[in-house]
C-alpha cells in the first residue's frame, strides 16, 4: 500500500505558550454581543445606583450558558439593576424562572423596570429582598441548574456550600468577577476582598464535586459543573 505523504495537522504554538489579547481584541470580543437598548438603559441605571453591572462579554457567556442547559431554575446573588438577569433570562427557556436576591430593594426596583421594558413576564421572576445568607437556606436542595453569585462576600465557605447545595448534578455554578479588577493574579494584592475572591476560586477549583474553568472576560468568569 502507498504510504501517505506526512502532513503537519495543528499550527505550530504560539510563544509565548500564554498570551493576553491586545486591548482590541479584547474590546472586540467584549462587544462582540451587541447590547440593546433595554441593556443599555439597565447599564445605565447600575452607574447611577453605583453598582456594577456584568460586563457584556461575561453576560453573553452567562446567556450561552444558561441556553446550553436549558436552564429553567436559576438562582441569582445580586440581582443589581438586572443586567446578568436579562442575559440569564434571555438564554433560559421561556418556561425559566430566576430567583435573584438583592440586599437593595432600590436596586431590585430598578431590576423590576428592566424586565418589564424587555417584556418577561412577571411570572418568570422571584424577586426575593435580603441578605443572599439569609435566603439562599431557604431554597430547595439540588432543585436548580444554575447559581450565579457575584464575587466579592467575604463569607466564602457558606456561599460554596449552600450553591453546591442548591444545583442538581451536572448544574453550573457562576462567579462573575473573580478576577476582580487584575488583583486576584497579583499575589501582592491581600486587601480582604481579593483574599476572599482568590480564596473562593481556590476552593471551587479543589471542590470535589466541581469540574471548574476560569474565563478571561469580563471581570472575570468561573464557571463549574456539578458532577
Ligand atoms: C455588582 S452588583 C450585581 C450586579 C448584577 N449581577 C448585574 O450584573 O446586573 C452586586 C449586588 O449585590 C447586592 N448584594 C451585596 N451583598 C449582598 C448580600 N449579602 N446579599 C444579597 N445581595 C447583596 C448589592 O446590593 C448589589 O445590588
Amino acid at each position: 500500500m502507498r504510504k501517505r505523504p506526512h502532513r503537519r495537522t495543528c499550527t505550530p504554538p504560539l510563544e509565548p505558550a500564554i498570551k493576553a489579547p491586545t486591548p482590541a481584541s479584547w474590546a472586540y470580543a467584549e462587544t462582540f454581543v451587541p447590547e440593546d437598548d433595554v441593556l443599555a438603559r439597565a447599564r445605565a441605571r447600575a452607574d447611577e445606583l453605583g453598582c456594577s453591572a456584568i460586563a457584556p462579554g461575561a453576560g453573553a457567556a452567562l446567556g450561552v450558558v444558561a441556553a446550553a442547559l436549558k436552564a429553567r431554575a436559576v438562582v441569582e446573588i445580586g440581582t443589581g439593576t438586572g443586567v446578568s438577569a436579562l442575559y440569564l433570562l434571555r438564554g433560559m427557556p421561556v418556561d425559566g424562572v430566576l430567583t435573584t436576591i438583592d440586599v437593595e430593594v432600590e436596586n431590585q426596583r430598578a431590576a423590576r423596570e428592566a424586565f418589564a421594558e424587555a417584556g418577561i413576564r412577571p411570572n418568570r421572576t422571584r424577586m426575593i429582598p435580603g441578605h443572599a445568607l439569609d435566603v439562599l437556606p431557604r431554597l430547595t436542595d439540588s432543585a436548580y441548574d444554575l447559581v450565579l453569585l457575584e464575587a466579592g462576600a467575604l463569607d466564602v465557605d457558606e456561599y460554596l456550600e449552600q450553591a453546591v447545595r442548591l444545583l442538581r448534578p451536572g448544574g453550573a455554578l457562576a462567579v462573575d468577577n473573580a478576577l476582580h479588577r487584575d488583583r486576584v493574579a497579583d499575589p501582592a494584592q491581600r486587601d480582604p476582598m481579593t483574599t476572599s475572591i482568590r480564596e473562593l476560586g481556590k476552593a471551587v477549583r479543589d471542590h470535589e464535586q466541581l469540574l471548574p474553568a476560569l474565563l478571561p472576560t469580563g471581570g472575570g468568569l468561573l464557571l463549574a459543573v456539578k458532577r
